[in-house]
Order: structure tokens, then C-alpha cells, then sequence
């Protein structure tokens, strides 16, 4: 597994292009998105944040917050993809994920601000998690939804994910994915460093 460093998340940073080719920001989280992050969720429709949470919450309850913004702890990680509107770097989307080292797997979930739905967004930012999880060493990623929530297993299934049984809840749907990138495809930031780490570490060929 590689590790990331914590203390520069700037380096984790990477661009997105929406299916109309806006670009998108997508970083780690930080302290300073406190207020923005809870704007976000607030601003969800009632219907995206019971399928983000599968439950009602009007915004992230101050524990979850707490656990949203403290990124790394107990190997989960939150992203923002922002854009600039009128001059202020606004969230349009979020994910959060947990690597399980013990099972090498990724486990994400997401969100999309309903005014920036059916953009791409989405699509584009679950390749950038597998991404992300190549570079953490993981072998599959998965994720899990309402089994009412056609929108995300119509994305699941079109991004590659084979679907099974929760095994403790029967509302909920598991979706499930080998992670296939190839080193080439330095689709993120994270690989690249990972790659530049190797590069650094191994002799120089003309040394
Ligand atoms: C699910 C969600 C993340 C999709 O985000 P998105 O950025 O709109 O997704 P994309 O634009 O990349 O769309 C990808 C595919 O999803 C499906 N999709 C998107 N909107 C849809 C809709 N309104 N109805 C049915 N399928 C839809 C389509 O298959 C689409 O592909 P296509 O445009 O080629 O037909 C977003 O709807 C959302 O945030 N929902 C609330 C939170 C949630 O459900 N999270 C999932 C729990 S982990």
C-alpha cells in the first residue's frame, strides 16, 4: 500500500472535465470547506440526501462533520469537486471513501448537487476514485445503494460494477468492481506520485 502525505493534500489534486467539458476540481477536503460542505448537503434535494445517507437528515449531523473533514483518520478519505461560480470556489459534488487494508478493497459513496446532475460528473469522478484506489494498492472497489435508486445503479452498471445482495439489509444493493487501470492510463494525481516515488527510489538507468 502506498501512503499518502497527509500534510500536502494540495499534491492530490486533480481536474475533471464535465460531458460538456467544464472543467472540475477535485480535491481533499480542508478545514476551511466547514461551512461550504454543510451548504452543500443542505442545498441537496430531500431525495439525493436520503440516497446519499438512506435516511432523512437535513445536514450532516456535527459528528459525521467532524468525521467528514478529519481525512485520513481510520484510513477514510473525503473529496470535494468545486468549481468557480461568480468568484467562489463552490462544491458541485463530494465522495468519501475507506480504504480496508485487511481485505484490499475501496469502499466510496457520492454525490452530485442536483442543479449539476446528468453532466458526467459523476461518471467522471468514480473513475478517478478507481484511481485513487489503484494507488492505494486495492484490488476491488464497491460501494452500496437503495435498491430504489435507478439513477445510481443505472451508473453503477454502466461504469462496470456487477451488483450482489447486501448481506445484512435487504433495501440495499452492493456493487462491486475489480479495479483494471494500467499504470499508462496516470489517470490521477495520486498515481503519478505514486509513479514519481518509484522512479525516485529505483537506480538511474544511466547512473
Ligand atoms: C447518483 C448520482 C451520484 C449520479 O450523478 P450524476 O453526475 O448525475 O451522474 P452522471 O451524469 O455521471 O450520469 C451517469 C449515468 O447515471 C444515470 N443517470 C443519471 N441521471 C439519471 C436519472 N435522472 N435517471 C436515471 N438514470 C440516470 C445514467 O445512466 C447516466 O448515464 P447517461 O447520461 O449516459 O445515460 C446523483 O444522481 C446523486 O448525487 N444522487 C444523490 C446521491 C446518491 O444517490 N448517491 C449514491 C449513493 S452511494
Amino acid at each position: 500500500m502506498s501512503t499518502l502525505r497527509l500534510e500536502d493534500l494540495n499534491q492530490y489534486s486533480d481536474v475533471l472535465r464535465t460531458r460538456q467539458g467544464e472543467a472540475i476540481n477535485v480535491r481533499f477536503v480542508e478545514p476551511r470547506d466547514t461551512e461550504e460542505l454543510q451548504h452543500y448537503f443542505r442545498s441537496l434535494t430531500t431525495r439525493s440526501r436520503y440516497n446519499r445517507f438512506f435516511g432523512a437528515i437535513s445536514e450532516l449531523p456535527k459528528g459525521l462533520l467532524s468525521e467528514f473533514l478529519d481525512v485520513g483518520a481510520r484510513d477514510r478519505f473525503t473529496v470535494v469537486a468545486t468549481r468557480m461560480v461568480d468568484g467562489f470556489e463552490t462544491i458541485v459534488a463530494e465522495a468519501r471513501y475507506a480504504l480496508h487494508a485487511e481485505t484490499s478493497t475501496l469502499e466510496f459513496g457520492l454525490s452530485v448537487d442536483d442543479r449539476w446532475q446528468g453532466h458526467g460528473i459523476a461518471t467522471a469522478l468514480m473513475k478517478n476514485l478507481e484511481c485513487r484506489a489503484a494507488a492505494l494498492g486495492t484490488e476491488r472497489m464497491f460501494g452500496e445503494t437503495l435498491r430504489s435508486n435507478e439513477t445510481m445503479i443505472s451508473l453503477a452498471r454502466k461504469s462496470g460494477f456487477a451488483f450482489v445482495n447486501h448481506p445484512d439489509d435487504w433495501k440495499l444493493v452492493r456493487f462491486d468492481k475489480e479495479i483494471s487501470l494500467a499504470p499508462k492510463d496516470v489517470p490521477c494525481a495520486s498515481w503519478r506520485l505514486v509513479a514519481l516515488s518509484r522512479q525516485a527510489d529505483s537506480p538511474s538507468a544511466t547512473a
